[in-house]
């Protein structure tokens, strides 16, 4: 289990507070704007017409609210939700067994898709498309297929590597829905309202610096403000204020971007050791000792969607921006702050 702080993966500390700050319905999920829009309309379309909603698949980083998402649906869907995830099902009978289990209406939630196996994935062609389970009966020639109906149900995939899906597996989902990093204004909403459910009481000027901090990802976000909240019960009188905040931060080792010390560790890796990249993210893992999967899914996407990195065909380079933040110089990697002390000197 990664224990870093500002990991986007589920800690076993998440889940005690994850249950009871989970949105309910679809208003009252914050932010993925178009998401939202595009599943109320089709919500509220297949309700008109009595069926069931089209499968739908979510894809993006972790913690940005794919499980929540999944439980919305089956709750205006008025559905239950049955969860599991492609490494659990091993054989094609045990998703067989899953799907008849299910009730008209039902959502059953697919976690990690992409990573079931061909012949389970099979299975779900034809339960897709038309609601229906081929089953093989008696061996050799004396086999024989017969085909039973299914229940008219959503699934709903959830993936961090829509990439890995296999096309006709893709093809069958109607409502693909690319899940995206908050906005800190959206986060900083997050963080009230988890305030307002956990009874802690918090500046409005604080809850935008925990907004900043969170990586763009909600999951972050209530971890930090449970902890900052921790803090402030300690060192102050139980309000986050933003004195108390930024020095809460700061002990936790987080500065105003959301990164930590391996954020730290690659970027300055490109930076000093392969001259500002292009570096191969096998050779970026190994060099700074962490999984490539972890990097790839975890570390990179929000270093890239802030600017500090970019993919190129041949590897991973830092921008400006990286430079600047390291106050590093990109031809002579020697410190701005230092070359302008010597310039003074002479
Ligand atoms: N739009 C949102 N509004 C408010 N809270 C949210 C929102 N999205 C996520 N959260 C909060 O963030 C937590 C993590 O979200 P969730 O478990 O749905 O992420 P996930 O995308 O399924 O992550 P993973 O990829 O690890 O499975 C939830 O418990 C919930 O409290
Ligand atoms: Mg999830």
């Amino acid at each position: 289990m990664n224990e870093r702080f500002v990991t986007p993966l589920n800690l076993r500390e998440d889940n005690e507070i994850e249950f009871s700050l989970r949105p309910k319905r679809l208003k009252e999920y914050i932010g993925q704007r178009k998401v939202k829009e595009k599943l109320d309309i089709f919500i509220k379309a297949a309700q008109g017409r009595g069926e069931a909603l089209d499968h739908v698949l979510l894809y993006g980083p972790p913690g940005l609210g794919k499980t929540t998402l999944a439980n919305i649906i089956a709750e205006e869907m008025g559905g239950n939700l049955k969860i599991t995830s492609g490494p659990a099902i091993e054989r094609a009978g045990d998703l067989a067994a899953i799907l008849t289990t299910l009730n008209d209406f039902d959502v059953l939630f697919i976690d990690e898709i992409h990573r079931l196996n061909r012949a389970v994935e099979e299975i779900l062609y034809p339960a897709m498309e038309d609601y229906a389970l081929d089953i093989v009966i008696g061996k050799g020639a004396a086999a024989k297929s017969i085909r039973l109906d299914l229940p008219k149900f959503t699934l709903i995939g959830a993936t961090t590597r829509v990439g890995m899906l296999t096309a006709p597996l893709r093809d069958r989902f109607g409502v693909l829905c690319p899940m995206e990093f908050y906005e800190e204004e959206e986060l900083r909403e997050i963080i009230v309202r988890s305030s307002g459910i956990l009874n802690v009481e918090i500046e409005e000027k604080a809850a935008l610096e925990l907004a900043r901090s969170s990586r763009g990802t909600p999951r972050i976000a209530n971890r930090i403000l449970k902890r900052v909240r921790d803090y402030c019960q300690v060192k102050g009188d139980g309000i986050i204020d933003s004195k108390s905040s930024i020095e809460a931060l700061r002990l936790f080792e987080i500065d105003k971007e959301g990164f930590d010390s391996i954020d730290n560790k690659i970027l300055n890796a490109i930076i000093d050791n392969f001259n500002g990249g292009p570096v191969g993210v096998e050779t970026l893992a190994y060099f700074i000792g962490e999984e490539l999967d972890t990097i790839q899914d975890v570390y990179e996407p929000y270093l890239m969607q802030k600017g500090f990195i970019i993919r190129t065909p041949r590897g991973r380079v830092a921008t400006d921006k990286a430079y600047k933040h390291f106050k590093k110089n990109r031809n002579s990697n020697i410190e701005i702050e230092q070359c302008s002390i010597n310039i003074e000197e002479c």
